[in-house]
Order: structure tokens, then C-alpha cells, then sequence
């Protein structure tokens, strides 16, 4: 099973970014012990801060893969092109978030991705990153 994590902006500042909120440890940190608990699925890992490349990312994979799990970080709350490019592509999305946006500023409370997710895990620290693919593989 083929399964990639797309994440947006900032995520790249995991472990030194807000730490109350998105806690310690470095996204390729957590990403190898991930890759290890999950060793019978293909997982890899895209970051960008653009959205045209995440975009870019997106329809690449969109057609191929199992599973996209995607952190759009803060184009979630602003990106029709995203969510356009969710609605799209033909690999289903799983819309993942570290904190729970619901209990944070309203602005966070839209997602442009939610509609067209197939379903979305959030507040779970990184810990939603490894639900998600665990639900591909329950499914
Ligand atoms: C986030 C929540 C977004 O509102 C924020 O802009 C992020 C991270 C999360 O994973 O909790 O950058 O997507």
C-alpha cells in the first residue's frame, strides 16, 4: 500500500515552532519512527511551503497512490486552489491537523479541504498522522 503525507507550511519548523501547541519533536524525527510502526505500507513524505507545489504534489500522486494524508497547515483555512485539487484527484485524502483547530481562533475553524476529504483527524498531537494511516489500512 502506497500512502504519502503532504504537509504545508511552517510544518518544516516542527520541534522549534509553538511548542505548546505542536510539541518537541521534528517532523523527520516522528516521520522515521512512523515509517517503522507501519513497516508493511510505502509511506513517504512531502513538505513545501508553496502552495502551487503542494498543488503540484497533489495531482502527481492523486492518481496513483492509496492514501494522501494532507496538513495543508494554514492553506486549509485559505486555498480554493487546494481544495479544488482534493476534489479532483482520485486517491482519497485523509485531512490531518496536530492541534484542534476548533478550539483555536475562528479563522481556523473553515477548512476549503473538509468537504472533499474523505475524512479528517485532528487534535491528536502527531499521534493524528498515525491514525490516518492506520484508517487507510482499517478500510
Ligand atoms: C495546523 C493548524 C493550522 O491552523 C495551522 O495554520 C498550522 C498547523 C495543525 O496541524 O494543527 O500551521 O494545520
Amino acid at each position: 500500500m502506497k500512502i504519502i503525507i503532504i504537509n504545508g507550511p511552517n510544518l518544516n519548523l516542527l520541534g522549534k515552532r509553538e511548542n505548546d501547541i505542536y510539541g518537541d519533536e521534528s517532523f523527520n524525527d516522528f516521520f522515521s519512527r512512523l515509517d517503522a510502526m507501519f513497516a508493511g505500507v510505502e509511506l513517504s513524505y512531502f513538505q513545501s511551503n508553496v502552495e502551487g507545489e503542494l498543488i503540484d504534489k497533489l495531482q502527481e500522486v492523486g492518481y496513483s497512490y492509496d492514501g494522501i494524508i494532507l496538513n495543508a497547515a494554514a492553506y486549509t483555512h485559505t486555498s480554493v486552489a487546494i481544495g479544488d485539487t482534493v476534489k479532483a484527484i482520485n486517491t482519497a485524502v485523509v485531512e490531518v491537523h496536530i492541534s484542534n483547530t476548533f478550539s483555536r481562533e475562528d479563522f481556523r475553524h473553515n477548512s476549503f479541504i473538509s468537504p472533499n476529504a474523505k475524512g479528517i483527524i485532528l487534535g491528536f498531537g502527531l499521534q493524528s498522522y498515525e491514525l490516518a494511516i492506520q484508517s487507510f489500512l482499517d478500510d
